[in-house]
């Protein structure tokens, strides 16, 4: 019974207590664990589930050895040597994969303490679709451009609700560069094709698989700008016009100073 009512509480205790760390994807995210009166002689040290696997993140062996997980050597900032009651650890460059259940373990004394955190890692991807080029011979152009996507976003068309995919009518072409200040992505995809569709396709940016289950949190900006045609031919006929009105004024005045 004391076993059950045990396992009940530290359940209800991870249930309630369980805080959620949101990291922006490609920045650093400190996850904070205060470890006041820690128990020196005892272990220290970070880990973090999975799906259905543990990891080590960091780990303080004695007051001068430490030891980081696989992958987490260079990641992983320590603030222990200006503060030892503070076990916070700073997590560089955060992926979509470091999405998971972080676990600060220390003691106190005799008395385990395990304060754990759930890390969700959003990105903002801006979205932005032109509005279409038209090409001689009936070819129109859809272009979109992905901002702030990772290693796998893709850009997927979309047409009545229908994904749109490459054929002979259809081509469709995307690039995809790296913006190296932040390791984001920068992606942008273009559809040509011959068909005339009501309505037209939307393209939309499709997360990183690993995130699938858990979304990012986006903000998803799609802004149809109009391409500037139609104002290049109002200021190219307006100037023309003007150029022309002087010219006639000024053989006007001439004819005028010549009489
Ligand atoms: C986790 O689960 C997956 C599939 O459910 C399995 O392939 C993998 O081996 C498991 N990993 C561990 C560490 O148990
Ligand atoms: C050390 O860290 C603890 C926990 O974060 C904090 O309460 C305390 O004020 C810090 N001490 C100093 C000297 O900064
Ligand atoms: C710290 O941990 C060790 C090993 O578990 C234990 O023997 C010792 O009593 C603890 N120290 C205090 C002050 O409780
Ligand atoms: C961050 O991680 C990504 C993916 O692992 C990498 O491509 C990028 O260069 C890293 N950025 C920095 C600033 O380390």
């Amino acid at each position: 019974m004391k076993l059950l009512l045990g396992t009940l509480m530290v359940l209800m205790v991870s249930g309630e207590d369980m805080e959620t760390v949101e990291a922006f994807l490609g920045r650093d995210i400190c996850l904070p664990c205060t470890c006041l009166d820690r128990n020196l002689s005892n272990e220290f040290k970070w880990q973090v589930q999975k799906q259905n696997e543990s990891q080590l993140i960091y780990k303080q062996i004695n007051k001068l050895a430490s030891k980081y997980g696989e992958s987490y050597e260079g990641r992983v900032q320590t603030f222990l040597d200006q503060n030892i009651s503070d076990c916070s650890i700073l997590l560089k460059n955060v992926t979509a994969e470091d999405q998971g259940t972080y676990k600060c373990i220390f003691y106190q004394g005799d008395q385990y303490n395990n304060p754990a955190m759930n890390l969700r890692v959003y990105s903002h991807r801006s979205v932005l679709q032109y509005a279409p080029l038209i090409l001689g011979k009936g070819d129109k152009v859809f272009r979109c451009d992905v901002k702030g996507g990772d290693s796998e976003t893709m850009i997927q068309w979309r047409q009545a609700g229908q994904v749109v995919e490459s054929s002979p009518l259809i081509e469709i072409s995307t690039t995809r560069t790296q913006h190296a200040p932040t390791g984001l992505f920068n992606l942008k995809s273009e559809l040509k094709t011959k068909l005339s569709w009501t309505p037209e396709p939307e393209c939309e940016a499709i997360p990183h698989p690993a995130v699938t289950a858990e979304p990012y949190k986006s903000d998803i900006v799609r802004t149809h700008t109009y391409t500037l045609l139609p104002l290049l031919f109002v200021v190219v006929v307006g100037s023309v016009l003007i150029l022309h009105y002087r010219w006639k004024n000024t053989e006007v005045s001439a004819r005028t100073s010549e009489g």
